[in-house]
């Protein structure tokens, strides 16, 4: 079995490769403590991951310096480089999370189908307990944001793992 994650936001240079690279530690830490990724069916599972923006001004950049930097003292390095979504993404990813509403209507916007479009959800939906709606956006933010983005991206990711890997009724 084969999951394919593809995390959308606005730059592609804050929330999403920040998801991206705080989902993919997350997967290699569980496949290497059980050799490998198993569903709870008892399929092999294997989980693809990528992240792009809405919007293409930064195509080609790393991600915003402050928020290299506060991943990287959680021990992350965020090294993707920015690109603009586009249609043929859901053809290819499972799944689609949007950051906040305005990134999920532009995604709802480029669906080539409907079937495409039962693919796009929001992250949001992944951290349950939050006092927010939608994840929001650190780029105008002080360092408060960032951090605030990384607690709330790694709560998600956590979620977003039990749910692809069977489990999530078990927590
Ligand atoms: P992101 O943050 O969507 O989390 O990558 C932003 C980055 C850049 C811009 C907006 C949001 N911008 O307008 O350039």
């Amino acid at each position: 079995m084969k999951k394919r994650v593809l995390f959308v936001c606005l730059g592609n240079i804050c929330r999403s490769p920040a998801a991206q690279h705080i989902f993919e530690a997350l997967v290699e830490r569980e496949s290497e403590r059980r050799g490998g990724l198993e569903h709870s069916s008892g399929e092999k599972l294997e989980i693809e991951i990528d992240s792009a923006g809405t919007y293409g001004g930064h195509a080609g950049d790393l991600p915003d310096p402050r928020m290299r930097s506060a991943g990287s003292r959680r021990g992350y390095s965020f090294t993707h480089r920015s690109r603009k979504v586009r249609s043929e993404d859901f053809e290819k990813f499972d799944l689609i999370l949007a950051m906040d509403d305005s990134v999920y209507e532009s995604l709802s916007r480029l669906a080539p189908t409907v079937e495409a479009l039962q693919r796009l959800e929001r992250m949001i939906d992944y951290i349950p307990n939050s006092d927010y709606t939608y994840v929001p956006d650190p780029y105008y933010e002080g360092h408060e944001g960032f951090e605030l983005v990384l607690n709330m991206l790694e709560e998600g990711c956590a979620n977003l793992l039990d749910v692809l890997m069977g489990r999530a009724d078990e927590r």
